[in-house]
């Protein structure tokens, strides 16, 4: 008899089929239509398969859907606050019925669920995010992904597994619900509380841990997110071998590490919620619940998105019906005559508190400038340094924008000489026509075509950015969505610097270098940015040059000076 906290409804829903179901259910997927799930779906797919989302058996259909929009609850009236939803296009969806069956699979074509589909229909979007996110404000990644993302039709239906995603790092690192759970029995644990995290931990999250495992008089569960986070975090490679340093401090048998496959939406509250239910799962009967807990920072409009508390608010509401316990997070902080940290509230008020933000952290890594070590240890500062050198060592893009003749193609051209005379770094120039010729010499200037040869360069000048070159773009690009796409991917792995050349149309049509302007007006080329076709002018481009009055060297200089005092170049 197990002395572990039951998982949420009751017992663990794992869907993976035994080897004879599965060997028969291959044979029929050839037949059935297949679907490759994004990202955000395998993540998805995952934790309903090993049984993290119990009781789930599957995508929600329309009714659990609904009911979990209005009231946190699946129609039985189970908790549940997210929902766990399957969106496919309408093209897709087209031949499809109650109790047909598809196959889900990975982006290498391998089977991982047949989906028996129970419920087909098309959401209304608009109203997911306002009753799920509380915001139609597309800063927060969860509404921007129902709103550009994802797809118009949900299926929902049941699953039957045929195998986890695959995943070649931290194999060992990884571990399904009932994993843990045979871990924990193993170790004689049964009052657990989980810490999540999505971001490197430190001296005061160490601190705030073993404080809660105290409080409680029991052990810990580190469980970090590695599937998908918030844009522009630590990468999880970087965040797992952080936190395989800071296991190391560890009392022995005090706290175990487990990495798990969850895609974060920063729904704030009813995310909190979510993560407490989750933890559940595997086996944790406490969770603890921080500040703005799983929030997405400001919207547009610079607001937070949520309270600071409202998280704990809804935790602390649901906590006796879920069975899991709720321990607050309290801001930690290093008081300095008594070199040891505390929560902020308890620190006497003639004593020194210090404490470095998130952002101030980056900003030393960013400059190089000196770590102190009550903030961290030595070995998590040698990793992030590793995977944040100082700008000047970094890559970056920068992103040329503007409408034909603006004068994008000559400053990039003239920056890259300067570049290369500056010799730290590689530097590739992905001038518009060059990849026209190169990359995209199929593509027309449709809005799908043009949005596809943004990507295309996206894509390149992240590769070329996160392996420590600058990339040099100049293409016109219009569409602001695109280009935004872009930011987010390049910063992934270095900066991303957007220049929009706004040179007017008139001066622009004046020059008409390539007379592509007098060919436009007579309608001789169809289609031509700034004539018959928009051009969305940036929202907020790092850099801006009208070209109208300057030379070609006070512009180089401009962006020259930008990256001087940002400190990409010396
Ligand atoms: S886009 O929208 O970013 O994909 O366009 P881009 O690849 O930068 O365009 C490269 C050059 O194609 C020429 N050209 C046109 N531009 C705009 N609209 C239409 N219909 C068009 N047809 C051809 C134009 O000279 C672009 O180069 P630049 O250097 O901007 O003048």
């Amino acid at each position: 008899m197990s002395h572990l906290i039951k998982p949420h409804g009751g017992s663990l829903c794992e869907l993976l089929v035994d080897s004879k179901t599965k060997s028969s259910l291959l044979k029929d997927s050839l037949e059935l239509k297949s679907l490759t799930l994004n990202d955000r779906q395998l993540c998805d797919i995952e934790m309903l398969l090993n049984g993290g989302f119990s009781p789930l058996r599957g995508f929600l259909g329309e009714a659990d859907y609904n009911s979990v929009l209005s009231d946190n609850r699946l129609s039985d009236g189970t908790i549940w606050p997210i929902p766990i939803t399957l969106d496919v296009s309408e093209e897709f969806s087209k031949d499809l019925n109650f109790d047909h069956r598809i196959v889900l699979r990975d982006y290498e074509g391998v089977a991982i669920s047949i989906l028996t589909i129970s419920d087909i229909w098309a959401p209304d979007l608009k109203n997911e995010a306002k009753m799920v996110y509380g915001t139609s404000d597309l800063k927060h990644p969860a509404v921007n992904y129902l709103f550009n993302i994802s797809k118009k039709i949900y299926l929902g239906g049941s699953l039957q597994g045929l195998e986890y995603p695959k995943h070649y790092d931290y194999q060992t690192d990884r571990h399904t619900p009932s994993e843990v759970r045979a871990e924990f029995e193993k170790k004689g644990w049964s009052k657990i509380v989980a810490f999540q995290t999505r971001n490197p931990m430190h001296r005061a999250h160490k601190e705030l841990v073993n404080r809660a495992s105290q409080e409680i008089g029991g052990n810990l569960l580190i469980h970090p997110v590695v599937g998908m986070t918030k844009p522009g975090d630590v990468d999880h490679y970087t965040r797992v071998r952080c936190y395989k340093k800071v296991m190391e401090k560890f009392s022995p048998n005090l706290a175990m590490l487990s990495l798990v496959p969850l895609s974060m939406r920063m729904g704030g509250p009813r995310e909190a919620l979510w993560h407490a239910l989750i933890r559940k799962n595997y086996g944790c009967t406490h969770f603890i619940v921080g500040r703005d807990h799983a929030g997405p920072g400001n919207d547009s409009l610079d607001k937070p998105f949520y309270g600071p508390y409202d998280a704990q608010d809804l935790v602390v509401k649901y906590a006796d019906e879920i069975g899991v316990q709720m321990v607050p997070f309290k801001l930690m902080v290093y008081v300095k005559e008594r070199a040891e940290y505390m929560p902020i509230d308890e620190v006497p008020q003639e004593l020194t508190q210090l404490n470095i933000s998130g952002t101030e952290l980056r900003n030393r890594l960013d400059k190089g400038l000196d770590i102190p070590d009550w903030f961290t240890y030595s070995d998590v500062v040698k990793e992030l340094r590793e995977a944040y050198p100082p700008k000047s060592k970094r890559g970056f893009t920068i992103f040329f924008t503007g409408l034909s003749g603006s004068g994008k193609s000559t400053i990039a051209n003239a920056l890259q000489v300067k570049l290369l005379e500056n010799g730290r770094r590689r530097v590739t120039l992905l001038d518009g026509d060059i990849v026209r010729i190169n990359l995209s010499s199929e593509l027309g200037f449709s809005k799908e075509h043009r949005d596809l040869n943004i990507q295309r360069i996206g894509f390149v000048a992240s590769e070329i950015t996160k392996n420590g070159g600058i990339a040099i773009c100049a293409p016109i690009a219009p569409y602001e969505n695109v280009r935004q796409g872009n930011r987010e991917l390049i910063s992934m792995g270095g900066s991303y610097i957007e220049v929009h050349v706004s040179t007017p149309i008139n001066i622009c049509e004046k020059r008409d270098v390539k007379g592509l302007y007098a060919k436009a007006r007579k309608g001789l080329i169809k289609g031509f940015t700034g004539i018959d076709d928009p051009y969305e002018v940036p929202a907020n481009p790092e850099i801006a040059i009208d070209t109208s009055n300057i030379s070609q060297q006070e512009a180089v200089q401009i962006v020259l000076e930008y990256l001087k005092n940002e400190g990409y170049i010396d």
